[in-house]
């Protein structure tokens, strides 16, 4: 079956008030222009042109060179928007689906059913519609007595009659390709809007004598989106959809509505998703991990069985059965091996680390290499920056690092050595060796005594107020 799609995308968005085509914004993480076009390639529609205007370069970046664009100079209506693609649609025999670019809610399968429906009948086109409780600035579908289509008015041209029809025109429709392009050669700009309406082509094909139906599915899925309040409104109906995918996949989301997963996501069974996590990009969740309360995983690949608390992890990979947090940073190009803690205000950038590390307590590690097994006491720093470059140090495994304690750019402690707490290393330890980086301590004898003399009775004072305390 030839079959071509063509998606008007041309439009000013005016009511998004917004810098770019209200195409681009996202929804769930995905372009919404890019939704459209994944349904389109799961229905097997693979010819694909796009109606583009002046903001065409942000389109053609997101899709990419493997569907085809036509420029419309001037933006006169959806009717003349589609009459752009004409040179495409002249000469084939086929059919022709039209779907507007705002509208990230179309699926596959409401295109499907579209074109099951044509090809089951002498049909001229089937319209895609849908009922709304309140179709206020939609179009609508004026019916005869036997149900039969007639055409598609616009809200701002109806009648108070026709205002009172719930159902809605979706935007979307399927036309056989000769005689969309037969209807579109006569449509006038005679209405409200003085623009050439699409749905202005319904009712031309009926006088001709040809016979148009009808696909109706769910509002939602026909949600199109123009201003900021429909963008949130969309984002929250696809991300209850995609919850409810991992949900029926076997994952536990505690709240859906504090819960937010870009589409791309996978997380195995038995995982569970707390309140307060956002998790996006191509993040990668094994099984039986926890994830939140309040975390931000964004293209993260995370082993099974891993505990992330109040944590933001970026680009990185988390081995399994690791915890991580409350208040962990892992940052870009990190990868963290099997059964690592890192604790409270650890943050870890562009290093590895190998398994059973643990760094529980204020620690920075960057671009640096750890074994397995190391102990990072509280307050250890790595000095990745000497002024210049970034460069880390090497902790080989079995290493135990006393508190506080700084490990300067390119150092390398050996296998199963110590460094005293609060050491600035700044030359390598050799393995099973202690490294101090410190100045002695010194003790005066009697000092504090001598300078309570000195203070007198306003000191002893004092600290008898403390004890009555
Ligand atoms: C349109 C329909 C309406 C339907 C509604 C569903 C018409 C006349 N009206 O109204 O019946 O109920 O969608 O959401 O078709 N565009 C261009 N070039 C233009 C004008 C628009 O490419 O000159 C594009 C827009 O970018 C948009 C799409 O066409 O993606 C639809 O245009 P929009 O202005 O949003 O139409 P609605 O007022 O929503
Ligand atoms: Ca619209």
């Amino acid at each position: 079956m030839d079959i071509c799609a063509v998606v008007m995308a041309a439009g000013n968005s005016t009511r998004m008030k917004s810098a770019h085509s209200k195409v681009v914004h996202q929804v769930c993480g995905k372009p919404i222009i890019q939704w459209v076009a994944d349904a389109l390639c799961e229905a097997g529609c693979n010819e694909q042109v796009y109606i583009v205007g002046d903001k065409q370069e942000e389109i053609r970046n997101i899709l990419g060179e493997s569907v085809a664009y036509v420029f419309q100079e001037q933006r006169l209506g959806t009717g003349h928007a589609v009459m752009q693609a004409a040179p495409f649609l002249e000469g084939r025999d086929g059919y022709t689906i039209v779907l507007p670019g705002d509208c990230p809610m179309v699926s596959a399968d409401t295109i499907n059913k579209s074109i099951e429906k044509i090809s089951e009948g002498d049909y001229a086109a089937v319209v895609i519609t849908a009922q709304a409780d309140d179709p206020t600035g939609y179009g609508r579908l004026v019916r005869d007595e036997n149900d039969n289509v007639l055409r598609i008015v616009e809200h701002k041209d109806a009648t108070e009659e026709e205002r009172a029809i719930k159902e809605i025109n979706s935007s979307m429709y399927i036309f056989k390709t000769s005689l969309l392009l037969s209807a579109l050669g006569r449509l006038s700009a005679s209405n409200a809007q003085k623009e050439y309406y699409l749905t202005d082509t319904i009712g031309i094909l009926i006088n001709d004598g040809h016979v148009v139906s009808s696909v109706v599915c769910d509002f939602e899925d026909t949600f199109g989106v123009n201003d900021r309040i429909q963008l949130m409104r969309a984002n929250q109906i696809m991300n209850k959809r995609i919850l409810r995918k991992h949900m029926r996949n076997g994952v536990e989301i505690v709240d859906e509505n504090a819960v937010w997963i870009h589409s791309a996501v996978e997380i195995g069974r038995d995982t569970v998703i707390l309140p307060g996590t956002t998790i996006m990009g191509n993040t990668v969740i094994g099984e039986e991990c926890i994830i939140g309360e309040n975390s931000r995983l964004d293209c993260v690949e995370v082993g099974d069985g891993t505990v992330l608390d109040y944590s933001v992890a970026t680009s990185c990979i988390i081995g399994k059965n690791c915890r991580i947090g409350p208040f962990a940073h892992i940052r870009p190009s990190t990868k963290i091996d099997d059964n690592v803690t890192l604790g409270a205000y650890v943050e870890v950038k562009n290093s590895t680390i190998g398994e059973y590390t643990r760094a529980r307590h204020l620690t920075y590690i960057g671009d640096s290499t750890v074994g397995k097994n190391v102990n990072f006491g509280c307050g250890t720093v790595t000095c990745n920056f000497d002024g210049q470059d970034k460069v880390g140090c090497i902790i080989e495994d079995n290493v135990f690092i006393g508190g506080n304690s700084n490990i300067l750019s390119s150092v390398v402690l050996g296998k199963d050595s110590y460094i005293a707490a609060g050491s600035t290393i700044t030359a390598d330890v050799p393995s099973l060796g202690l490294g101090i980086g410190r100045s002695k301590q010194v003790n005066k004898e009697d000092w504090v005594a001598q300078k309570n003399r000195l203070r007198g009775a306003s000191f002893i004072k004092l600290d008898s107020k403390r004890s009555e305390v």
